[in-house]
């Protein structure tokens, strides 16, 4: 279903160029449509970026890019089906071709609108610093400061959200999880260190104030 008041209302629009507007709220709707819960992680994705990028300096066609990409990162999930999707209950077999189709979908539908960087961009998400991400395996060589502060985002938003497979971790069970990334090589530190000073840390030390 098409509902540009509510695609509106979650966006910054004024940070996405003219020209891709349009066509970013085709795709969030169309993500929309397929599956709500993806859709709402995109812009809480999009969001923590944003707040990343600010603290690290990051500005101008870097921010755009970056925000769009956030926005559309799982927007190949429209080629899962719904029915395997939106299952608490998947096999292995299973798992592995969401991960496959979703990635390879974003890479193909962006590549129609977007310059190479910004699907290159879109498709590192599930990369990591120390290679055991995938699709390709990079390392942290070839992933630049806007790949690691998605892959950041993005784990964060996953660990905090309640899915239909898992119940949302609280704020510590999340930043010990992001720790323990940090430690293992996957993700980068200082992003990691930023997005707990953000958003984790505050809420953790108020709920313990107020137990
Ligand atoms: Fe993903
Ligand atoms: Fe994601």
């Amino acid at each position: 279903m098409y509902n540009l008041t509510y695609i509106m209302k979650n966006v910054r629009i004024k940070l996405i160029k003219e020209e891709h507007r349009t066509i970013v709220f085709e795709l969030l709707s169309k993500l929309k449509a397929h599956s709500k819960e993806s859709f709402v992680h995109s812009i809480d994705v999009a969001d923590k970026s944003l707040a990343l990028a600010r603290v690290l300096g990051i500005r101008g066609v870097h921010l755009e890019r970056l925000y769009v990409a956030s926005l559309l990162h799982d927007v190949g999930k429209v080629y899962v089906d719904e029915s395997i999707l939106h299952n608490s209950n998947t096999t292995e077999e299973e798992r592995e071709y969401i991960r496959v189709v979703h990635i390879e979908g974003t890479r193909s539908i962006l590549s129609e609108y977007f310059d190479e960087e910004l699907v290159d961009l879109a498709a590192h998400h599930h990369e990591r610093l120390n290679s055991s991400g995938y699709p390709m395996h990079l390392n942290a060589k070839k992933l630049g400061l806007l790949d690691r502060v998605l892959q950041v985002a993005d784990v964060t938003s996953a660990l905090e959200m309640s899915r239909c497979y898992k119940d949302a971790y609280a704020p510590e069970q999340v930043i010990e999880i992001l720790d323990k990334l940090v430690s293992r090589g996957e993700l980068d530190k200082r992003c990691v260190r930023e997005i707990e000073r953000l958003f984790l840390k505050p809420i953790r030390d108020k709920s313990q104030m107020s137990s």
